[in-house]
C-alpha cells in the first residue's frame, strides 16, 4: 500500500478531492454488481466507502465482497462531496487492508434489538451510532463544565469518596467495610467538603461519581452517577440561583453549538432546547407550586405522561409525576424554591422571613425530566447547626471537622449539585439514565 495521508473522519470535509487512509471498523455492507458499498466508522464518524471493480485489484474487490461486520481495516481513496452521501462525503475506495476479521459473528445487527440484550452487549454497543452521540454530547458537556468554572475563577477540588458519614440522609447509604471493625460509606454528594474547600479557597466545585443505593427501578435513578457541586464562599440563595441559571444555560447553548450533528442524530427537537439557552428561568416558590399542582388537577391538564395527580399537602415532597406536572408548565427549567425545612437536608440554612422554610431550591427540567439540581444556602451559624445535626440522629463526633468550619470565621455561603446523567438524557431527550452513561450501574446490573 502506498503512503497517503491518515484522517479521522471529523475532519474528512478537509480533504475534498485528496487521496486519504481511513482506519476503522464495518459496520455494514451492500453490494449491487461492480460496486460494494462499506459504511466505515473510525470513532470519530461515519462514512460510506464504494468499492468500484475498475478502480481495485481483483484481490481487494474479492476482500471487500466478503467483509463482515466489525471487521478493522483501512481503506485508501479519494474523498468525493456528495450531497446525497450521509454526512455529505464519500470515499472512492483504491485499496483496502484488513487488521483483523471477527472471529465470531458480531452480536448487533443491524435489525432491532431489545434495551436489555444491547445493556449486555453495552460493550460493543458502544460503537454503534446512538451511543456515540451521547458519548459526544457527555464529553462536550464535561467541557462546558470546566470551562464555565475556570472563565469564573472557581478552583476544582477533589472530595474523597471514603466518607465517615451520610450527606442526604441515610437511607440511601453503602456501607463497606474497611479494616478491622470500622465503616465507612461511598460518597452520596462532596458537599460537605466543597464548604471546606469555599472557605479555604472562595469559589470551588468538585465534579466526580456519586454512589446512592437507590433500592426502586426507576429511570431516573442509578446507583452510581456524576455530580457536580460548585460550593460559594458568601453567596446567599439568590446569588446560588443566579449561578444555577447562567451555568444551565451556557450547557445547553454548548450543545447546541457544538453538538448539532450529534442531535440530529438522536433526531433531538432543538427547539426544545433553546429556549433553554437564553436563560431568564422562571423561579417560583413552593407553595406556588403545589397551587400550580392543583389548578392542572382541578382543569384535568395534566402533561403527557402522568395520568392521575394526588394533590400535594402542605409539608410533603414532590414525587416525579408532580415535579413532571411542574416542569411541563414551563418551557425551560423552572426553579423552585423555599421547600419546608422538614423534607429538606440537615444543614440547609432557614428562610429569614419563615424559618419553617429552607433557603433551597431544586431545579426541574422541563419535558418530565425532573429534577436536575438541588441546592441551597447552608446553615453557617455553629449552634444551630449542632443542634440539627443531633436533630436528624446523625453523629455529632462525625462531624466535629465540619462544625469547625463554623468556628473560624464563619459566612454565608451556598451551593448545589447537578446530576449529570439526568442533564445529558434531557438534552439528548433520552427516556432513561442508564443510555446517558457508559457503563450504567443499577439495581439490576452490573455488568459488564
Ligand atoms: O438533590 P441532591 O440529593 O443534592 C445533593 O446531593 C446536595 N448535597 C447537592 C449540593 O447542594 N451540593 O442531588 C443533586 C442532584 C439531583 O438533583 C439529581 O440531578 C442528581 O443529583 N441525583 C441523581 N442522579 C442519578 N441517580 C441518582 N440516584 C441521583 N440522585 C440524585
Ligand atoms: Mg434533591
Amino acid at each position: 500500500m502506498i503512503w497517503v495521508m491518515q484522517i479521522y473522519l471529523k475532519d474528512v470535509a478537509k480533504y475534498t478531492d485528496q487521496e486519504v487512509t481511513v482506519r476503522g471498523w464495518l459496520t455494514d455492507k451492500s453490494s449491487k454488481g461492480k460496486l460494494h458499498f462499506l459504511k466505515l466508522r473510525d470513532g470519530t464518524g461515519f462514512i460510506q466507502a464504494t468499492v468500484f471493480k475498475n478502480d481495485v485489484s481483483e484481490e481487494d474487490f474479492e476482500l471487500a465482497k466478503h467483509l463482515t461486520q466489525e471487521t478493522s481495516l483501512a481503506v485508501t481513496g479519494t474523498v468525493r462531496a456528495d450531497a446525497r452521501a450521509p454526512g455529505g462525503f464519500e470515499l472512492g475506495v483504491k485499496s483496502l487492508r484488513v487488521f483483523a476479521a471477527p472471529v465470531e459473528e458480531y452480536p448487533i445487527t443491524p435489525k432491532e434489538h431489545g434495551v436489555e440484550f444491547l445493556l449486555d452487549y453495552r460493550h460493543l454497543h458502544l460503537r454503534h451510532r446512538k451511543p456515540w452521540a451521547i458519548s459526544r454530547i457527555r464529553d462536550e458537556i464535561q467541557r462546558a463544565i470546566h470551562d464555565f468554572f475556570h472563565a469564573r475563577g472557581f478552583l476544582r477540588f477533589d472530595a474523597p469518596f471514603f466518607m465517615p458519614t451520610a450527606v442526604e440522609g441515610t437511607t440511601n447509604l453503602f456501607e463497606i467495610s474497611l479494616f478491622e471493625e470500622e465503616k465507612a460509606y461511598l460518597s452520596q454528594s462532596g458537599q460537605l467538603y466543597a464548604e471546606a474547600g469555599a472557605m479555604a479557597y472562595g469559589k470551588v466545585y468538585t465534579f466526580g461519581p456519586t454512589f446512592r443505593a437507590e433500592k426502586s427501578k426507576t429511570r431516573r435513578h442509578l446507583l452510581e452517577f456524576w455530580m457536580i457541586e460548585p460550593e460559594v464562599a458568601f453567596n446567599d440563595w439568590q446569588d446560588n440561583m443566579r449561578l444555577q441559571e447562567d451555568f444551565v444555560s451556557y450547557l445547553v447553548g454548548r450543545a447546541l453549538e457544538n453538538c448539532k450533528t450529534e442531535l440530529e442524530m438522536l433526531e433531538r427537537d432543538i427547539s426544545k432546547l433553546e429556549p433553554t439557552a437564553s436563560g431568564n428561568f422562571p423561579r417560583i416558590s413552593y407553595d406556588d407550586a403545589i397551587k400550580l399542582i392543583a389548578e392542572k388537577i382541578s382543569g384535568n391538564s395534566l402533561p403527557e405522561g402522568v395520568d392521575t395527580l394526588e394533590p400535594v399537602p402542605w409539608g410533603e415532597d414532590f414525587g416525579a409525576p408532580h415535579e413532571t406536572t411542574v416542569g411541563s408548565n414551563f418551557d425551560r427549567p423552572v426553579m423552585i424554591h423555599s421547600y419546608p425545612a422538614a423534607i429538606k437536608a440537615f444543614y440547609m440554612q432557614p428562610q429569614a422571613h419563615d424559618a419553617r422554610l429552607a433557603a433551597c431550591n431544586d431545579m426541574i427540567a422541563p419535558e418530565g425530566y425532573g429534577e436536575i439540581i438541588g441546592g441551597s444556602e447552608r446553615i453557617h451559624d455553629y449552634d444551630l447547626l449542632k443542634s440539627r445535626i443531633l436533630e436528624h440522629g446523625l453523629p455529632l463526633e462525625a462531624f466535629d471537622w465540619y462544625l469547625d468550619l463554623r468556628k473560624y470565621g464563619s459566612v454565608p455561603h451556598s451551593g448545589f449539585g447537578l446530576g449529570l446523567e439526568r442533564t445529558i438524557a434531557w438534552i439528548c431527550g433520552i427516556p432513561h439514565l442508564r443510555e446517558a452513561i457508559p457503563f450504567p450501574r443499577m439495581l439490576t446490573r452490573m455488568k459488564p
